[in-house]
């Protein structure tokens, strides 16, 4: 199925296969400005709004000392892109590499970074959701449950960022 603007509501996304099986990129900032990081973690769903009429989003999960982290913060939206599988090596070279030691990270890849407005998605997505930031917020230590502070907040390991994105635009698509 081919996915736009005017029918993505009523696709029918892998969501969890998606994030956690197949995982994405998670691109902020502007064709002049930007940085991307592989996500493993993510959520699509619906908020502020009456039944059908709420804003449909996608949440990302960044931690605080992500570079991509620092270019979200600065500006107003991102990108979530999804790709075959054989792009994997791709994924796992920008979920490794940081755009703190490494500015140009992309050209570690076979990726091709491409203007869509103002916000940054690839020729080889397969999926791309653009969104616009409409709310960010830094995860509170003490309402984090226990057993999760103590192993992936352990030590000083930074905490995540929740950016919340309402999704303004749509291009690919899934298999029916
Ligand atoms: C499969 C995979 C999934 C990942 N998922 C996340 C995630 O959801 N959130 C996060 O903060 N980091 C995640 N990471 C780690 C970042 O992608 C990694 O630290 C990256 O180098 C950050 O790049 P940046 O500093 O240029 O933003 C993941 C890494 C991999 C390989």
């Amino acid at each position: 199925m081919q996915i736009n603007k005017d029918n993505f509501t009523s696709a029918k996304y892998d969501v969890f296969s998606l994030f956690n099986d197949h995982w994405g990129l998670a691109t902020a900032g502007t064709p002049d400005d930007y940085n991307t990081m592989t996500i493993g973690w993510g959520t699509m769903g619906t908020i502020w709004g009456p039944p059908k009429g709420g804003k449909q989003i996608i949440e990302v999960f960044l931690r605080e000392n992500r570079c991509t982290t620092d270019v979200l913060l600065r500006n107003d939206y991102f990108t979530v892109c999804f790709f075959p599988e054989e792009k994997r090596k791709d994924l796992g070279i920008l979920g490794s590499k940081s755009g703190w030691d490494v500015p140009n990270k992309i050209e570690l890849t076979s990726l091709t970074p491409k203007p869509l407005g103002n916000a940054v998605g690839f020729e080889e997505a397969t999926l791309t959701f653009v969104c616009k930031k409409i709310y960010a917020h830094k995860m509170l230590h003490e309402e984090v449950p226990e057993d999760v502070r103590n192993t992936m907040y352990a030590n000083g390991n930074p905490i995540h960022y929740v950016f919340m994105g309402e999704i303004v635009d749509v291009f690919g698509s899934i298999d029916d």
